[in-house]
Protein backbone atom coordinates (compact mmCIF):
# COMPACT_ATOMS: atom_id res chain seq x y z
CA UNK A 1 0.00 0.00 0.00
CA UNK A 2 1.27 3.37 -0.85
CA UNK A 3 1.99 5.72 2.19
CA UNK A 4 0.07 8.74 1.74
CA UNK A 5 1.80 12.23 3.03
CA UNK A 6 0.42 15.43 4.41
CA UNK A 7 3.35 17.83 3.32
CA UNK A 8 1.28 20.45 1.72
CA UNK A 9 -2.70 21.06 1.33
CA UNK A 10 -2.50 20.31 -2.43
CA UNK A 11 -1.76 16.24 -1.26
CA UNK A 12 -5.21 15.53 -0.25
CA UNK A 13 -8.40 15.75 -2.50
CA UNK A 14 -11.73 17.41 -2.33
CA UNK A 15 -13.17 14.03 -1.03
CA UNK A 16 -10.50 13.74 1.10
CA UNK A 17 -10.92 16.73 3.10
CA UNK A 18 -14.83 16.20 2.89
CA UNK A 19 -14.32 13.32 4.94
CA UNK A 20 -11.90 14.63 7.42
CA UNK A 21 -14.09 17.67 7.81
CA UNK A 22 -17.11 15.24 8.74
CA UNK A 23 -14.75 12.80 10.82
CA UNK A 24 -13.49 16.05 12.48
CA UNK A 25 -16.94 16.74 13.22
CA UNK A 26 -17.81 13.50 14.97
CA UNK A 27 -14.37 13.64 16.76
CA UNK A 28 -15.23 16.76 18.06
CA UNK A 29 -19.04 15.74 19.39
CA UNK A 30 -17.43 12.84 21.23
CA UNK A 31 -14.97 14.87 22.83
CA UNK A 32 -17.23 17.05 23.88
CA UNK A 33 -18.98 14.31 25.53
CA UNK A 34 -16.35 12.39 27.08
CA UNK A 35 -16.49 9.74 24.99
CA UNK A 36 -13.31 7.70 24.59
CA UNK A 37 -12.53 7.59 20.61
CA UNK A 38 -9.31 5.02 20.69
CA UNK A 39 -8.92 4.21 16.78
CA UNK A 40 -5.46 4.87 17.19
CA UNK A 41 -4.69 2.43 20.07
CA UNK A 42 -0.97 1.69 21.16
CA UNK A 43 -0.26 3.52 17.79
CA UNK A 44 2.81 5.61 18.02
CA UNK A 45 3.52 9.26 16.58
CA UNK A 46 6.70 11.01 16.65
CA UNK A 47 6.60 15.00 16.10
CA UNK A 48 9.97 16.18 15.05
CA UNK A 49 10.20 20.22 16.50
CA UNK A 50 13.39 22.71 14.40
CA UNK A 51 10.95 25.57 15.73
CA UNK A 52 9.41 26.63 18.57
CA UNK A 53 5.45 25.92 18.65
CA UNK A 54 2.36 25.95 21.50
CA UNK A 55 -0.61 25.25 19.37
CA UNK A 56 0.70 22.61 17.29
CA UNK A 57 2.83 20.48 19.52
CA UNK A 58 0.19 20.64 22.20
CA UNK A 59 -3.19 19.77 19.13
CA UNK A 60 -0.95 16.92 18.05
CA UNK A 61 -0.01 15.74 21.54
CA UNK A 62 -3.15 15.71 23.05
CA UNK A 63 -4.73 14.50 19.85
CA UNK A 64 -2.68 11.27 20.07
CA UNK A 65 -3.20 10.57 23.26
CA UNK A 66 -6.98 10.88 22.91
CA UNK A 67 -6.97 8.61 20.19
CA UNK A 68 -5.41 5.98 22.35
CA UNK A 69 -2.01 6.47 21.17
CA UNK A 70 1.04 7.98 22.12
CA UNK A 71 3.30 10.79 21.16
CA UNK A 72 7.24 11.35 21.38
CA UNK A 73 8.47 14.93 21.18
CA UNK A 74 12.02 15.54 19.61
CA UNK A 75 13.90 18.63 18.96
CA UNK A 76 16.48 19.57 16.65
CA UNK A 77 18.38 20.85 20.01
CA UNK A 78 18.40 17.72 22.34
CA UNK A 79 18.25 15.09 19.24
CA UNK A 80 21.15 14.39 16.69
CA UNK A 81 19.86 16.39 13.92
CA UNK A 82 21.30 19.09 15.56
CA UNK A 83 24.32 17.54 15.45
CA UNK A 84 24.32 16.86 11.82
CA UNK A 85 22.70 13.45 11.55
CA UNK A 86 21.41 13.55 7.54
CA UNK A 87 17.51 13.61 7.46
CA UNK A 88 17.45 10.76 5.00
CA UNK A 89 19.08 8.68 8.08
CA UNK A 90 16.97 10.02 10.54
CA UNK A 91 13.53 9.67 8.07
CA UNK A 92 14.62 5.60 8.11
CA UNK A 93 15.47 5.13 11.66
CA UNK A 94 12.42 7.31 13.17
CA UNK A 95 9.61 5.78 10.95
CA UNK A 96 10.70 2.08 11.73
CA UNK A 97 9.73 2.97 15.46
CA UNK A 98 6.27 4.48 15.00
CA UNK A 99 3.13 4.79 12.73
CA UNK A 100 3.19 8.56 11.78
CA UNK A 101 5.29 11.25 11.50
CA UNK A 102 5.22 15.25 12.23
CA UNK A 103 8.17 17.77 10.96
CA UNK A 104 8.00 21.37 11.72
CA UNK A 105 11.22 22.41 10.33
CA UNK A 106 12.52 25.27 7.73
CA UNK A 107 12.89 24.86 4.20
CA UNK A 108 10.14 22.61 2.55
CA UNK A 109 12.83 20.47 0.86
CA UNK A 110 13.95 19.32 4.30
CA UNK A 111 10.65 17.96 5.13
CA UNK A 112 10.14 16.31 1.71
CA UNK A 113 13.44 14.57 1.91
CA UNK A 114 12.78 13.06 5.07
CA UNK A 115 9.17 11.84 3.67
CA UNK A 116 10.62 10.08 0.85
CA UNK A 117 13.18 7.98 2.82
CA UNK A 118 9.95 7.36 5.52
CA UNK A 119 8.13 4.25 5.76
CA UNK A 120 5.12 6.28 7.54
CA UNK A 121 2.86 8.63 6.92
CA UNK A 122 4.45 12.29 7.44
CA UNK A 123 2.94 15.26 8.23
CA UNK A 124 3.71 19.22 7.60
CA UNK A 125 3.78 21.21 11.24
CA UNK A 126 4.86 24.19 9.20
CA UNK A 127 7.24 24.77 7.35
CA UNK A 128 8.61 28.23 5.44
CA UNK A 129 6.64 27.66 2.65
CA UNK A 130 3.32 25.70 3.75
CA UNK A 131 1.14 25.55 7.25
CA UNK A 132 -1.40 23.24 5.62
CA UNK A 133 -2.60 21.39 9.24
CA UNK A 134 -3.62 25.20 10.24
CA UNK A 135 -5.39 26.05 6.84
CA UNK A 136 -7.25 22.40 7.40
CA UNK A 137 -8.21 24.26 10.80
CA UNK A 138 -9.58 27.20 9.86
CA UNK A 139 -11.35 25.92 6.90
CA UNK A 140 -13.27 23.62 9.36
CA UNK A 141 -13.87 26.66 11.45
CA UNK A 142 -15.30 28.24 8.67
CA UNK A 143 -17.73 25.79 7.58
CA UNK A 144 -18.81 25.35 11.24
CA UNK A 145 -19.49 28.88 11.47
CA UNK A 146 -20.93 30.01 8.14
CA UNK A 147 -21.29 26.29 6.44
CA UNK A 148 -19.71 25.59 2.84
CA UNK A 149 -16.82 28.04 1.73
CA UNK A 150 -17.41 27.49 -1.85
CA UNK A 151 -17.51 30.49 -3.77
CA UNK A 152 -16.73 32.93 -1.18
CA UNK A 153 -14.37 35.92 -1.18
CA UNK A 154 -11.03 34.94 1.42
CA UNK A 155 -9.36 38.22 1.74
CA UNK A 156 -5.46 37.72 2.96
CA UNK A 157 -3.76 41.26 4.19
CA UNK A 158 0.03 40.43 5.44
CA UNK A 159 3.00 38.46 4.48
CA UNK A 160 3.63 36.37 1.78
CA UNK A 161 4.11 33.81 3.89
CA UNK A 162 3.77 29.76 4.60
CA UNK A 163 -0.28 30.62 5.90
CA UNK A 164 -0.65 32.29 2.49
CA UNK A 165 0.55 29.87 0.62
CA UNK A 166 -1.19 26.98 1.80
CA UNK A 167 -4.81 28.80 2.01
CA UNK A 168 -4.12 29.48 -2.05
CA UNK A 169 -3.89 26.07 -3.00
CA UNK A 170 -6.67 25.58 -0.72
CA UNK A 171 -8.91 28.35 -2.70
CA UNK A 172 -8.15 25.73 -5.87
CA UNK A 173 -9.37 22.54 -4.09
CA UNK A 174 -12.86 24.08 -2.28
CA UNK A 175 -12.69 26.59 -4.87
CA UNK A 176 -12.90 29.66 -3.20
CA UNK A 177 -11.68 33.18 -4.33
CA UNK A 178 -8.11 35.00 -2.09
CA UNK A 179 -8.54 38.68 -2.40
CA UNK A 180 -4.64 38.89 -1.43
CA UNK A 181 -2.88 42.07 -0.29
CA UNK A 182 0.79 42.02 0.85
CA UNK A 183 3.33 44.93 0.68
CA UNK A 184 5.33 45.17 -2.79
CA UNK A 185 8.41 44.60 -1.02
CA UNK A 186 7.44 40.88 0.15
CA UNK A 187 5.01 40.13 -2.96
CA UNK A 188 4.02 35.99 -3.37
CA UNK A 189 6.63 34.31 -4.65
CA UNK A 190 5.08 32.64 -7.84
CA UNK A 191 7.27 29.20 -7.62
CA UNK A 192 4.89 28.38 -5.04
CA UNK A 193 1.98 28.78 -6.74
CA UNK A 194 0.51 25.94 -9.00
CA UNK A 195 -0.01 28.05 -12.61
CA UNK A 196 -3.29 27.18 -12.95
CA UNK A 197 -4.18 28.69 -9.94
CA UNK A 198 -6.88 31.21 -10.62
CA UNK A 199 -8.62 31.36 -7.25
CA UNK A 200 -6.94 34.58 -6.29
CA UNK A 201 -6.01 38.74 -7.36
CA UNK A 202 -3.83 40.80 -5.59
CA UNK A 203 -4.10 43.87 -4.38
CA UNK A 204 -1.93 47.19 -3.35
CA UNK A 205 -4.58 48.47 -1.33
CA UNK A 206 -5.12 46.61 1.41
CA UNK A 207 -8.74 47.89 2.35
CA UNK A 208 -9.80 46.69 -1.16
CA UNK A 209 -8.71 43.11 -0.18
CA UNK A 210 -10.92 43.79 2.28
CA UNK A 211 -13.99 44.72 0.36
CA UNK A 212 -16.93 42.80 0.19
CA UNK A 213 -14.62 39.73 1.93
CA UNK A 214 -16.90 37.27 3.64
CA UNK A 215 -13.09 36.31 5.97
CA UNK A 216 -10.62 37.91 7.12
CA UNK A 217 -7.21 36.47 7.59
CA UNK A 218 -3.87 37.92 8.60
CA UNK A 219 -0.47 36.15 10.34
CA UNK A 220 2.28 37.70 11.70
CA UNK A 221 4.28 39.93 9.76
CA UNK A 222 7.82 38.38 10.58
CA UNK A 223 7.38 34.87 10.88
CA UNK A 224 9.97 32.11 12.08
CA UNK A 225 13.56 32.38 10.62
CA UNK A 226 13.12 36.08 9.62
CA UNK A 227 13.42 37.54 12.71
CA UNK A 228 16.48 39.27 11.09
CA UNK A 229 14.17 41.92 9.00
CA UNK A 230 12.08 42.62 11.61
CA UNK A 231 13.01 46.46 12.09
CA UNK A 232 12.61 46.99 7.84
CA UNK A 233 9.33 44.67 8.17
CA UNK A 234 7.63 46.85 10.77
CA UNK A 235 8.05 49.85 8.61
CA UNK A 236 6.86 47.97 4.90
CA UNK A 237 3.98 46.85 6.94
CA UNK A 238 2.76 49.93 8.06
CA UNK A 239 -0.79 50.02 6.99
CA UNK A 240 -1.43 46.32 6.68
CA UNK A 241 -3.14 46.29 10.30
CA UNK A 242 -6.55 44.94 10.17
CA UNK A 243 -8.85 46.95 12.21
CA UNK A 244 -12.23 48.16 13.07
CA UNK A 245 -12.14 50.30 9.49
CA UNK A 246 -11.24 47.31 7.55
CA UNK A 247 -13.39 44.58 8.89
CA UNK A 248 -15.99 47.49 8.02
CA UNK A 249 -15.27 47.29 4.49
CA UNK A 250 -15.95 43.53 4.70
CA UNK A 251 -19.50 41.69 4.51
CA UNK A 252 -21.81 42.20 7.37
CA UNK A 253 -21.10 39.24 8.78
CA UNK A 254 -17.25 38.55 7.98
CA UNK A 255 -15.25 36.34 10.29
CA UNK A 256 -11.49 37.56 11.31
CA UNK A 257 -8.70 34.69 11.35
CA UNK A 258 -5.43 34.64 12.79
CA UNK A 259 -3.29 31.17 13.61
CA UNK A 260 -1.54 32.79 16.62
CA UNK A 261 0.28 34.01 18.43
CA UNK A 262 -0.72 37.55 17.14
CA UNK A 263 0.78 40.78 17.76
CA UNK A 264 -1.96 43.28 19.16
CA UNK A 265 -1.13 46.61 17.47
CA UNK A 266 1.23 45.24 14.59
CA UNK A 267 -1.05 42.67 12.35
CA UNK A 268 -4.11 43.22 13.74
CA UNK A 269 -6.09 45.91 16.31
CA UNK A 270 -6.95 44.43 19.83
CA UNK A 271 -10.54 45.39 19.18
CA UNK A 272 -10.69 43.02 16.62
CA UNK A 273 -9.06 40.11 17.53
CA UNK A 274 -11.00 40.74 20.44
CA UNK A 275 -14.24 41.24 19.10
CA UNK A 276 -17.41 39.48 18.20
CA UNK A 277 -15.72 38.52 14.04
CA UNK A 278 -12.86 36.97 15.38
CA UNK A 279 -12.98 33.27 15.74
CA UNK A 280 -8.84 32.60 16.50
CA UNK A 281 -9.84 30.88 19.66
CA UNK A 282 -12.27 28.42 17.45
CA UNK A 283 -9.64 28.08 15.01
CA UNK A 284 -6.78 26.82 17.87
CA UNK A 285 -9.01 24.48 19.47
CA UNK A 286 -10.14 22.98 16.18
CA UNK A 287 -6.23 22.21 15.51
CA UNK A 288 -7.22 19.33 17.87
CA UNK A 289 -9.86 18.15 16.37
CA UNK A 290 -9.11 18.16 12.32
CA UNK A 291 -5.63 16.60 13.33
CA UNK A 292 -7.00 13.91 15.44
CA UNK A 293 -9.14 13.23 12.13
CA UNK A 294 -5.52 13.19 9.71
CA UNK A 295 -4.05 11.26 12.16
CA UNK A 296 -6.46 8.72 11.96
CA UNK A 297 -6.87 8.87 7.94
CA UNK A 298 -2.91 8.63 7.05
CA UNK A 299 -2.81 5.86 9.44
CA UNK A 300 -6.06 3.42 9.12
CA UNK A 301 -7.92 5.45 6.31
CA UNK A 302 -11.41 5.91 5.84
CA UNK A 303 -13.13 4.01 8.90
N1 LIG B 1 -0.65 28.35 14.87
C1 LIG B 1 0.40 27.59 15.24
O1 LIG B 1 0.88 26.74 14.49
O2 LIG B 1 0.87 27.84 16.49
P1 LIG B 1 2.20 27.28 17.18
O3 LIG B 1 3.37 27.94 16.51
O4 LIG B 1 2.06 27.67 18.62
O5 LIG B 1 2.25 25.80 17.00
N1 LIG C 1 3.70 32.39 9.76
C1 LIG C 1 4.01 32.05 11.12
C2 LIG C 1 3.01 31.06 11.64
C3 LIG C 1 3.22 30.65 13.06
C4 LIG C 1 2.26 29.60 13.50
C5 LIG C 1 5.41 31.51 11.22
O1 LIG C 1 5.82 30.75 10.33
O2 LIG C 1 6.13 31.84 12.17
Amino acid sequence: MSIKHFLQFSDLSLSEFEYLIARANLIKRKFKHYEPHHTLLDRTLVMVFEKSSTRTRLSFEAGMHQLGGAAIYLHTRDSQLGRGEPIEDAGQVMSRMCDIIMVRTYGQEIIERFAEYSRVPVINGLTNEHHPCQVLADIFTYVEHRGSIRGKEIAWVGDANNMLYSWLQAAQVFNFHMRVSTPKEYPIDPKLISPENGNFTLFEDPSQACAGAHLINTDVWTSMGYEAENAARLKAFDGWIIDSEKMKLAAADALFMHCLPAHRGEEVAADVIDGPQSVVWDEAENRLHVQKALLEYLVRGRL
